[in-house]
């Protein structure tokens, strides 16, 4: 008898370098920031999920885990380290995690029954500092990864009674337009009316596009708190996209929620890279104190889909890059780039002369050494020398072509 892997998820053998590069990367930055890193266990009381995700969330209503006694596989990070938090108040107020989550879902590309997240929360710091501080510093970890194709969008969801006034508002609306509804949503009308802007299907579109803006429901106070966020951050100058429908599948948000999406059309229909916001009433409503919290995580599996990167090679190389003309420094340049988790040493210097640029090649470590040098630009070639055996061999084609996690 021959047993497979489980539906929706997958062993991780030759992509586990990257995974552990991701994971090291994220923790370098979030240590420097003063975050801890926390382990949560893998099972959580049911109950913990019900109180703060929400029961009638997708993700509590029909995608967890259960095992016989009322525990669950988590579905998600925010309720455990809140939990932990609860649990323990002298713990580092700001947590980070990189960690597997199970969500039994329908599975399809990026989007999978066991997924890992990286992610981090941030516990007593109240609006807007968490707000702009974690988006810049998510910023920098994409950065980082050189991840560049995304936007945040972002949408303020006001306090618990902003929120209840919404839902009435929202319900009015779409009762009086209910039998055109898809049959999800009529039933979501029931359920969860929120979700409803999150629809897919074609025949709610224009009902969606007409519906009631949150940000009309907010309380004076609340409305400060937004316009002070976005002052902020047009301040520091980071570019955010507000949209008014992005209502999150998680009941503990209060103030800004947001999401980051992919936009370069690597992901199909599951652009969200990771999300996130505020939940201010979680620790009160696990038994804790009153305190404020923000948060956010983002699925590896996304990111790794969206870096474009299927398979490093296996053993640690360093590819060198040398060139004696100007005019492919910045092919190298925008070379090196679109592969973020090979390491590249780039050498350009016309005085150096070849012979002194391979020997700096190997006193770093490099393995292989690709040169464009006037012939090779002439005759439209990449010469690749392995520095361990001596051999050179030539690849045809301009260096812009060349996927440097095969060479
Ligand atoms: P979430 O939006 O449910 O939020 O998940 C965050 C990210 O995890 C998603 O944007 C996506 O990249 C990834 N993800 C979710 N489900 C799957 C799946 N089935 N397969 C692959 N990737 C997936 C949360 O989990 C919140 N706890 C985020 C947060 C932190 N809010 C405050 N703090």
């Amino acid at each position: 008898m021959k047993y497979q892997v489980p539906m929706g998820m997958k062993d991780i053998t030759q992509e586990s370098k990257i995974y552990r590069k991701l994971e090291d990367n994220f923790f370098k930055i979030l240590l420097q920031e003063d975050f801890t890193e926390i382990r949560t266990p893998i099972l959580e009381d049911k109950s913990l999920f019900i109180r703060s995700v929400g029961e009638s969330s997708d993700i509590v209503s029909k995608e967890m885990f259960e095992t016989k006694d009322g525990l669950v596989l988590r579905p998600e990070n925010t309720a455990p380290v809140m939990r932990a938090f609860v649990n323990d108040q002298n713990i580092n107020t700001k947590l980070a995690y990189f960690a597997p989550q199970f969500r039994r879902e329908r599975p399809q590309k990026g989007r999978y029954r066991q997924f890992y997240q990286y992610g981090f929360e941030i516990i007593n710091e109240s609006a807007p500092q968490s707000e702009i501080s974690s988006l810049l510093l998510i910023k920098r970890i994409y950065e980082q990864w050189g991840l560049t194709k995304y936007e945040f969008q972002v949408n303020y969801l006001g306090d618990k009674q902003d929120r209840e006034n919404y839902i009435k508002t929202l319900t009015d609306y779409l009762r009086g337009v209910e039998s055109k509804l898809s049959k999800i949503s009529q039933e979501r009308l029931q359920s969860n009316v929120l979700r409803i802007l999150d629809s897919k299907e074609g025949e709610d579109q224009d009902i969606i596009k007409q519906a009631p803006s949150i940000l009309d429901s907010l309380s004076e106070n609340s409305k400060n708190q937004w316009q002070n966020i976005l002052k902020l951050a047009q301040l520091v100058g980071l570019n955010i996209v507000i949209n008014p429908l992005l209502v999150r599948g998680l009941d503990y948000y209060t103030g800004m929620v947001f999401e980051v999406v992919d936009t370069s059309g690597q992901l199909g229909s599951q652009k969200a890279l990771g999300g996130g916001g505020r939940y201010d009433s979680l620790s009160k409503e696990l038994g804790g104190p009153d305190v404020s919290a923000f948060g956010f995580a983002g699925g590896v599996e996304r990111l790794i889909l969206a870096l474009n990167i299927t398979n490093l090679p296996l053993s640690e190389t360093k590819i060198g890059l040398i060139t004696t003309e100007e005019s492919v420094l910045s092919s190298f340049i925008s070379l090196k780039a679109q592969f973020p988790m090979v390491k590249v040493d780039i050498n350009y210097n016309c005085a150096m002369g070849f012979k002194k640029m391979f020997k700096r090649a190997d006193k770093i470590g490099c393995t292989k050494v690709l040169i464009v040098g006037t012939q090779e630009l002439s005759a439209g070639v990449v010469k690749v020398k392995d520095m361990v055996s001596g051999v050179e061999t030539t690849i045809s084609g301009s260096i812009e072509s060349i996927n440097l996690s095969n060479i």
